[in-house]
């Protein structure tokens, strides 16, 4: 079902930038990628690997990374360009308003505090409660995200986790403080095909129950037909095509498209 009230939540507008190359002068990356997100939508970004994705991702939190230098456009979350915000109001926003989960999830951990001190930072960071408040806090979104015993994992540490674990713990540290706009950067990539359907089934329950904008950067399209509303497809640092995601999987126009849904089914058969 398509949620969505029209308002535009995450724009980029031509937004690029580059890292400096040997000589000093700056390489692009980004070359005007554009596209909006509405409130309410899940969203795609899908293109192979270097195209761009997780760059643009940062740069929807206000992270850019070091040595990037921003050349051009903006990106604006709710109105307002992230770029022009200091860090304490772009602190203010993360974890609160604008959520992501990345790969790695046991690398997205701290290895020093336990998983449960880390999901209650999170909470406590944002809203003024009490430790024990953030404790059953943590504890029910360990739950909502099926962690099995919830209050022993709460005290346990990151290596205790396995991967699909640790990645539950993360979306759960993204969603305890209900954010407008949650973004997946290929959430799944990397653990075992059975964990991976289970990860994704998750993900669509909960959007079934929230309005939560969500962003879902991935190369795997059967995820894109499965959930998505809308699609960017990215290439060498630009958006080559931006359509409804039943437009980009059956009538896409683009070549660069066409072939990634070529090798996809390609992926399928073998
Ligand atoms: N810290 C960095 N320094 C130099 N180049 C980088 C850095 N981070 C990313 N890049 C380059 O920017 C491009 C886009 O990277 P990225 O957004 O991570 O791609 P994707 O997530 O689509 O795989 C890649 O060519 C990558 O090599
Ligand atoms: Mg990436």
């Amino acid at each position: 079902m398509t949620r969505t009230d029209g308002a535009p939540l995450l724009q980029a507008e031509n937004f690029s930038g580059g890292f400096a190359g040997a000589d000093g002068r700056i390489v692009p990356v980004l070359n005007g990628v554009s596209f909006t997100v509405e409130a309410g939508s899940f969203f795609a970004i899908v293109g192979e690997s270097g195209s761009g994705k997780s760059l643009t991702a940062l740069a929807a939190m206000g992270v850019l990374p070091p040595g990037f230098h921003h050349t051009g456009g903006a990106i604006r979350f709710d109105g307002t360009d992230l770029l022009s915000l200091d860090e304490a109001s772009l602190r203010k926003i993360r974890g609160s308003q604008i959520s992501i989960v990345f790969q790695d999830a046991r690398a997205a951990l701290n290895p020093v505090f336990t998983v449960g001190r880390q999901i209650m930072d999170v909470c406590r960071m944002h809203q003024k409660i009490s430790p024990k408040e953030a404790r059953e806090k943590a504890e029910h979104m360990l739950e909502m995200v099926r962690v099995p015993e919830p209050k022993r994992r709460m005290k346990q540490y990151p290596h205790e986790f396995s991967g699909g674990m640790a990645q539950r713990a993360l979306l759960a540290m993204a969603l305890i403080c209900q954010p407008r706009l949650l973004i997946l950067d290929e959430p799944t990539t990397g653990l075992d095909v059975t964990i991976q359907a289970d990860i994704i089934d998750l993900i669509i329950d909960i959007r079934a129950t929230s309005k939560m904008t969500t962003c879902l950067i991935t190369h795997d399209l059967g995820i894109v037909a499965e959930t998505c509303d809308r699609v960017a497809v990215m290439q060498n640092g630009t958006v080559c095509e931006l359509d409804s995601c039943e437009h980009i999987l059956t009538a896409p126009s683009h070549p660069y498209t066409r072939q990634l849904i070529a090798n996809s089914q390609l992926e399928e058969l073998s």
